[in-house]
């Protein structure tokens, strides 16, 4: 023992560091703050083991898309607690987003963005889009159908911006389609860039919390005056703050700690999603399902009136970070207390329905594509070989998946079945080249004869 604390001893002499540790642990905080005010630590400890995890994933990850999918399948499969490792950081991150969400809202409802927490509202909805960056960038790095399907998806979405959209198309994935480029541009978002962010804000909004102090409960009746706050704030601290360590901090450090053991325990006990199969990007076999977190942003989507829609996809945004960002300027003084605001609360109410409804109509959405559908060329005859090819390459390249044929397939595009009596080859060339709305363009993917062979089929369905 007198070793080790020799060695404490030196160390701290050495570097000071206690001089730092422990202002910051003595520092007086408001009393009561209680149980709903352990999500911002909650969310940086999922932060620290992804982390950990995402170091840890990295060291046999291959950004490539000829590696991708093979390294993860190793890892999963052939790596000692591989796909605890995984699990963790899947449920990490699952989690991560939740917290960041609670957090949120309890700031919002006992509006602790008020005066002079201004700042650590702005860096905090910074952090809440860098960290759903996180989660769509870290979805296509799985690189099976799933992730690649849900990127094509947004890319989609994207390049509908009127004027730039398709630059931001060409930014995000590197190129006008998803290949090589996107990953590995993914990768570095989501390894070097987004992280080396975050890592900043987070400290910038740690300092932020420490410099202005956690807000005290509000009470009804007890108004944020922007000239006597600060005062008022030091006095009342001064006559009843507790110490951070340990008065206020053990919660923070218990309740982190069950999430860690709870996040650990989920992952040994679920492991990491299944991977579905490598992408091929002709064949979209599994359920395109994106992270669940992501499923409402879809959804919102999908189901967002064609009519409207491009100039949703570029207000809404525009919109809802302006709207955030500006919160804490419309309104930094008054009332605290969520009993005086009711519409604050009942605008969160409002909005929690409003995601987990997108969410459970996501869950079960009609307009993705069915991938129960069976091939139809087992049952009916075909009068020619070209045809044959046809009805193969339709269930195969993935057209049946959005497309019913007599009676088979998936809702998301119009039933073909009768296609052949007012679309002449031509046209349906061109829209398989080319497209549509919510169709992958075929054209680098369909050969000339494979191309041929499905017109020969469709036209034969008269
Ligand atoms: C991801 C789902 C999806 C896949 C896969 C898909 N399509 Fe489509 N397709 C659609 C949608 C949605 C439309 C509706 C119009 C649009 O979006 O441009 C459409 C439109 C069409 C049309 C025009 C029909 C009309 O009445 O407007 C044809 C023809 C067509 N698709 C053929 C194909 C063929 C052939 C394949 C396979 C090579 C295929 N599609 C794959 C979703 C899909």
């Amino acid at each position: 023992m007198g070793f080790l604390k020799k060695i404490a001893y030196w160390i701290d002499d050495r570097t000071g560091i206690s001089e730092v540790v422990k202002p910051l642990a003595k520092h007086l905080v408001p009393p009561g703050a209680k149980w709903n005010y352990v999500f911002g630590s909650a969310t940086l400890f999922c932060f620290i083991l992804q982390v950990v995890t995402g170091v840890g994933l990295s060291l046999l990850y291959q950004p490539s898309s000829a590696d991708a999918y093979h390294s993860l399948d190793y890892i999963t499969n052939q790596v000692f607690l591989g796909n605890v490792l995984r699990g963790i950081h899947y449920f990490g991150a699952s989690g991560m987003i939740l917290f960041v969400g609670i957090h949120m809202v309890r700031v919002y409802i006992t509006a602790a963005y008020k005066y002079p927490r201004e700042m650590n509202w702005i860096t905090g909805i910074i952090l809440l889009f860098l960290t759903i960056a996180m989660g769509f960038t870290g979805q296509l790095l799985r690189w099976d159908s799933n992730g690649v399907w849900s990127s094509v998806v947004a890319a989609e979405q994207l390049g509908r911006i009127p004027l730039i959209g398709t630059y931001l198309v060409q930014i995000l994935l590197g190129g006008s389609a998803i290949g090589e480029h996107t990953l590995n541009r993914f990768f570095s978002f989501h390894v070097f860039l987004f992280p080396a962010l975050m890592f900043m804000l987070i400290g910038l909004h740690l300092f932020l919390v420490f410099k202005n102090g956690i807000s005290e409960p509000p009470k009804a009746g007890r108004l944020v005056d922007p000239r006597t706050y600060r005062k008022w704030y030091r006095d009342m601290l001064n006559k009843e703050g507790v110490p951070f360590w340990p008065n206020a901090a053990w919660r923070d450090a218990l309740f982190g700690s069950v999430v860690v053991i709870c996040i650990v325990g989920l992952a040994i006990i679920f492991g990491a999603p299944a991977l579905t199969q490598a992408p091929d990007p002709s064949i979209i076999k599994t359920t395109p399902t994106p992270d669940w977190y992501m499923i409402p942003i879809f959804a919102l989507f999908a189901l967002m009136p064609p009519k409207i829609e491009s100039y949703i996809i570029v207000i809404g945004p525009v919109l809802t970070i302006f709207g955030l960002l500006a919160l804490p300027f419309i309104s930094n003084k008054g009332e605290r207390s969520p009993i005086r605001r009711p519409w604050a609360v009942f605008g969160t109410l409002c909005f929690i329905v409003f995601v987990g409804t997108l969410l459970y109509i996501g869950l079960k959405a009609p307009w993705s594509p069915n991938f129960d559908t069976k091939p139809i060329y087992e049952q009916v005859k075909a009068t020619n070989p070209q045809m044959k090819d046809g009805m193969v390459l339709f269930y195969k390249k993935g057209c049946q998946y959005c497309h019913k044929i007599q009676g088979n397939g998936g809702e998301n595009g119009p039933d073909l079945t009768l296609i052949g009596r007012t679309w002449s080859a031509d046209q349906l060339n061109v829209q398989m080249i080319n497209g549509g709305k919510n169709m992958p363009a075929y054209g680098s993917i369909l050969s000339n004869k494979e191309l041929g062979q499905i017109v020969a089929f469709l036209k034969a369905q008269k």
